[in-house]
């Protein structure tokens, strides 16, 4: 063969493999509103930073006619490229080939990629866009998705993992996503279930669309599985650039600090006057969090899941934190038991990866009810509890106002080795509000009272001025100081920074027994 046929071979295949399942399928694809796996690509790297791995692998399957359709790539662009000129390996599934279902071919090219990153201490973002296992490979598939699973476990902790979910992800197909770190999924074309519609109409009699049982809005406000619910592909791109400008690399490295901007000025300014004089009057902790940290860097995980706890990305003086806040504008603040897993797997995630914690605190409490007792707010409540006592990072926390009972305790309070904790001027940090704790402790004294009413205005009083302040707290030094609202910000600077090296450890064990 003349080397021009050699070079002319190696450019037919490339072109064969750029083309995937074929123009046919590829209109297809943008009529379902969706964009190929390699556009996609594209659109999630830095410019022209994409080296491509295994652009020439087929599937070995000889059966149901597999053995005279073949396509190189066979379902998945894998390699790697940079994003925020930060490298980062890539699978991408493609939905023109055999509906991106998983072949073991398929499956070894994301094993590979999955492989080098593990080694080489490099994020993975899986782009998953599939119909599940290659039917006509059997058990080989699911073999496939076997080493997938084992891998996601292997690296979880070691390198953030991320998925989009882009289009069906359903059986067993979906585990690989959930054991990542963070789940994106697009709206009206992303499903996820274990068993979808026709399965559940037979089991249990419920008619459900594939979209109500498994869709973007589904997952992201009913189940929690999906951390953010965007648009369309290009907005999932998008927001899958901006998650990976907090984060850092590797469980050994520390996030990637940014250019310091001042806080927005509307909240900032407005701060002082933010939380109201009424103890049970609500506001938005938001506000708060918007009025401490860099202007627009505030990246919230899980907004419409659990909104009684706020959880998020935010930079302060240009560095990465993880900020856990009550959020009084829904169940008064009070944790629950979603709230509670929800913060647990956050505060992990930071953990795991030098992310430091920063707490805005305003909790009456756990929540009350027989709903939340049966359904395990004790074991879920723990979680929370777990997470924060196990995070080794840097860790402060702002009591805004409410710090009570054992949410206290929880919401990273000192004796669970926090470093710096503060609180405002109206925080009240006490076993239970001011009315509570009078009608216990005080019930004789009011029910004998000539004038009950006026008694226990008195005795509220009395228990305002004695527990519901910061003073008691700070008298005893589990808070290291009260501060004007205003201050905030400059104080968390100083001290992240003073606390940026923390060194602390876990007592040496195979790994710890957490509440599940
Ligand atoms: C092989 C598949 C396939 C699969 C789709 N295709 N799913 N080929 N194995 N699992 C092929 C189709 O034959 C078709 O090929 C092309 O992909 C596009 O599929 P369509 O049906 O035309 O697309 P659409 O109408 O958009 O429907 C998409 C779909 C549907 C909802 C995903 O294809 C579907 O229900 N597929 C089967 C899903 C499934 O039951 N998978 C197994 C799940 S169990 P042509 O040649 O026409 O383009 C599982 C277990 C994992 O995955 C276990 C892990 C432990």
């Amino acid at each position: 063969m003349e080397l021009k046929d050699k070079f002319d071979r190696l450019a037919d295949l490339r072109k064969e493999s750029k083309l995937g399942g074929g123009e046919k399928r590829i209109e297809k694809q943008h009529q379902s509103g969706k964009l190929t796996a390699r556009e996609r690509i594209d659109l999630l790297v830095d410019k022209n930073s994409f080296e491509e791995i295994g652009a020439f692998v087929r599937h070995r399957c000889r059966d149901f006619g597999l053995d005279k359709q073949s396509f190189p790539g066979d379902g998945v662009v894998t390699g790697f490229a940079k994003i925020h000129g930060r490298p980062v390996y890539i699978f991408s599934q493609d939905f023109t080939v055999f509906g991106g279902s998983l072949s073991e071919a398929h499956a070894e090219k994301i094993c590979k990629i999955m492989d080098l990153a593990i080694k080489n201490g490099i994020p993975v973002i899986g782009l998953n866009d599939s119909g599940g296992a290659r039917i006509q490979e059997g058990v080989a598939s699911l073999g496939g998705y076997a080493e997938v699973f084992w891998r996601n476990s292997m690296a979880s902790g070691v390198v953030p993992q991320i998925s989009a979910v882009m289009g069906p992800c359903a059986g067993g197909a979906v585990y690989s996503p959930a054991i990542t770190d963070f789940i994106f999924m697009v709206q009206d074309t992303s499903f996820m279930f274990v068993t979808g519609p026709n399965v559940v109409k037979t089991v249990t009699h419920e008619e459900v669309t594939s979209e109500d049982l498994g869709g973007a809005t589904a997952h992201s406000t009913k189940s929690g599985v999906s951390h953010f619910r965007t648009d369309n592909d290009a907005d999932c791109i998008s927001k899958i650039r901006t998650l990976m400008s907090y984060l850092p690399q590797n469980c050994e490295e520390k996030p990637p600090r940014a250019d310091s901007k001042g806080p927005e000025r509307a909240f900032a300014d407005k701060i002082d006057e933010l939380v109201p004089a009424n103890p049970n009057k609500p506001y938005d902790i938001k506000s708060a969090i918007k009025g401490v940290v860099d202007e627009g860097s505030f990246f919230e995980v899980h907004e419409h899941y659990a909104d009684n706890l706020v959880i998020g990305f935010a930079r302060i003086d240009g560095r990465s934190v993880g900020v856990v806040a009550n959020q009084p504008l829904s169940l008064a603040g009070c944790l629950d038991i979603d709230a509670s897993v929800k913060g647990a797997r956050f505060v992990r995630f930071c953990d795991a990866f030098n992310i430091p914690l920063v707490v805005f605190e305003d909790v009456p409490g756990f929540l009350p009810g027989t709903d939340q007792e049966w359904g395990g707010i004790i074991k879920h409540g723990a979680k929370l509890l777990y997470a924060f006592c196990e995070a080794t990072v840097p860790k402060v926390t702002v009591i805004t106002r409410k710090a009570y009972g054992g949410a206290y305790d929880v919401m990273n309070s000192k004796h669970i080795r926090a470093d710096y904790n503060v609180a405002w001027p109206t925080a009240e940090i006490a076993v239970m509000g001011t009315k509570g704790a009078v009608e216990i402790i005080f019930r004789r004294e009011i029910a004998s009272a000539d004038d009950r009413e006026e008694t226990q205005k008195r005795l509220e009083a009395e228990y305002e001025k004695t527990f519901a302040n910061p003073y008691r707290a700070a008298a005893r030094g589990y808070i290291d100081d009260v501060i004007y609202p205003h201050e905030t910000r400059e104080k968390l600077i100083r001290a992240l920074e003073t606390i940026q090296n923390k060194v602390d450890s876990v007592p040496r064990k195979k790994h710890d027994t957490m509440p599940l």
